[in-house]
């Protein structure tokens, strides 16, 4: 492994799945993924990125609105488990095992699923990711995010603070929402709210 290797994938996540030990699961689809879905936000997108998309409904929710759907993720349980998943619900999405930072599509996509993968990855990171979403978005492309709130230090999840975010997504760079952000309390993980913003790249 080369130090870049380490530090991406520091944490066991495929001992985490393999162990069915996943509290981040909300076990159904979550509320804001339903609410942008009835309101329209997706209907003018045909191609999505779902990064780090463990065991999420969601990939099988983007494929069955006829979206192209490309989701990745480190542990080959989680993956196999979206592979079942489509297979059972007759739907396809372009599925790999591994690190999705590195990944470029063949074509840029006009939307990104960011659902607790930001939060999982380690803050040292957060650059990277940001160029990965350049990379993979095409002008005019969204990011539909939900941002962990966690005051606790460490992770995962990190705590992903709206000020910071707005460093991470600068606004010469990324154009967002105005008012005050949608808060969708967790379940499990002590009721911690994800923030819901969609950010358009400039
Ligand atoms: C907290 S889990 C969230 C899973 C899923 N998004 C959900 O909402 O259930 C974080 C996921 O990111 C994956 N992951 C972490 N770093 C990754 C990377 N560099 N590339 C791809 N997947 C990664 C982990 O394997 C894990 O499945």
């Amino acid at each position: 492994m080369t130090g870049k290797d380490e530090e991406r994938s520091a944490f066991d996540w495929e001992a985490r799945f393999a162990d069915d030990d996943a509290p981040w699961e909300r076990g159904q689809m979550h509320p804001a993924f339903l609410h942008w879905k009835e309101t329209g936000a997706f209907d003018q997108i045909g191609s999505i990125v779902v990064p780090g998309c463990g065991r999420a409904p969601e990939v099988a929710g983007f494929a069955e609105m006829g979206l192209k759907t490309h989701a990745a993720d480190l542990s080959e349980t989680a993956i196999n488990w979206q592979r079942k998943h489509l297979d059972e619900c007759n739907l396809t999405a372009e599925l790999f095992t591994g690190d999705i930072l590195d990944w470029t599509p063949a074509e840029p996509v006009d939307a990104v699923y960011e659902q607790t993968f930001l939060c999982a990855i380690h803050p040292r990171l957060r650059e990277t990711y940001e160029a990965a979403l350049l990379r993979w978005l095409r002008p005019g492309g969204q990011v539909f995010a939900l941002f962990m709130q966690k005051e606790e230090r460490g992770g995962p999840p990190y705590g992903c603070p709206i000020g910071v975010m707005h460093t991470v997504f600068p606004e010469n760079r990324w154009i967002w929402p105005e008012g005050e952000l949608t808060a969708w309390p967790h379940p499990s993980l002590g009721g911690k709210a994800e923030l819901g913003a969609i950010l358009t790249r400039r």
